[in-house]
């Protein structure tokens, strides 16, 4: 097992869920993180407080991974001593609307391609020269159950997590002699943030999506997210899929009160 003792992680998305889970994850394994999204204000909590359990230094900083030209400058200007980043954790990431798609706003389709498809590229693209030319590094992707399966209503988020695959799966190819790993992670039903976004903020029917069944939480994938980037060397773990006990794949679910 590899230490994470004094390793950078940048992390996407750490204001909420997965990648606040990420967040306390790698500083409690003494990595120092660098943290952004759009929400500053959450940012700075976040960072005070891990700073306050654990002896680690976190940069925090506003951004919103869309926009292409401020992902290069803000990345590209990192202070000096925060530049060496070991670990990208790409997780910003979003669903909007569950809608057939005749009858879908496309304005849903941009807000999540330019998110979890060209914010990912982006911010991957901005990293990645200084990992090739340190000669390491470690991308991990997070990508969901939805980039292996399509379901009903949701063509346009199924589309990009299986754009997250493919582009993972490209780039392991293509740094395959630059010693940097790339691996992905699928994780099925977790309650975060995300079915309030999708509904757009009706906490009601972002219930409904965990009814009858304990889900993952944020730190389940946390756990997963820090045993892939804790292995040996000489070892990449790929891909993981990870799902809640009671749900078989993206469409099978077993509620149990009904
Ligand atoms: N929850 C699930 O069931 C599930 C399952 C499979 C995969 N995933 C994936 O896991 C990742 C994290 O989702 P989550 O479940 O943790 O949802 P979440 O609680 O809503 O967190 C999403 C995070 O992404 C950030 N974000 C969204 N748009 C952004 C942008 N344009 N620029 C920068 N940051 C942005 C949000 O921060 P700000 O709003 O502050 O910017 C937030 O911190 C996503 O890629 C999602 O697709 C989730």
């Amino acid at each position: 097992m590899q230490s994470l003792k004094g390793k950078i992680a940048f992390i996407t998305g750490a204001t909420s869920g997965i990648g606040k889970a990420c967040a306390y994850a790698f500083a409690k394994e003494g990595a120092n993180i660098i943290i952004n999204a759009r929400r500053l204000n959450l940012l700075k909590e976040i960072a005070m407080d891990i700073q306050k359990k654990y002896d680690v230094n976190v940069y925090a900083f506003e951004l919103d991974v869309r926009n292409r030209k401020e992902v290069f400058t803000k990345i590209n200007s990192l202070p000096a001593e925060w530049k060496s980043i070991n670990i990208l954790v790409n997780n910003a990431g979003l669903a909007r609307g569950l809608n057939k798609f005749y009858e879908d706003n496309p304005d849903n389709w941009e807000e999540m391609i330019d998110t979890n498809i060209k914010g990912l590229l982006y911010v991957t693209h901005a990293i990645l020269p200084g990992m090739i030319q340190r000669g390491s590094g470690h991308i991990i992707n997070i990508g969901s159950i939805a980039g292996q399966e399509a379901y009903p209503k949701g063509a346009v988020y199924c589309a990009t997590k299986h754009a997250v695959n493919a582009i993972t799966k490209s780039l392991r190819m293509d740094v395959i002699d630059k010693n940097i790993l790339v691996s992905v992670i699928d994780p099925g039903l977790v309650e975060t943030n995300f079915s309030k976004v999708r509904f757009d903020g009706d906490e009601a029917r972002a219930k409904e999506v965990y009814k009858g069944l304990t889900p993952l939480t944020g730190d389940d994938i946390a756990e997963v997210v820090i045993f892939c980037a804790t292995r040996p060397p000489h070892v990449n773990i790929a891909q993981v899929t990870v799902l809640a006990s009671q749900q078989a794949s993206a469409t099978i679910i077993h509620r149990k009160d009904q």
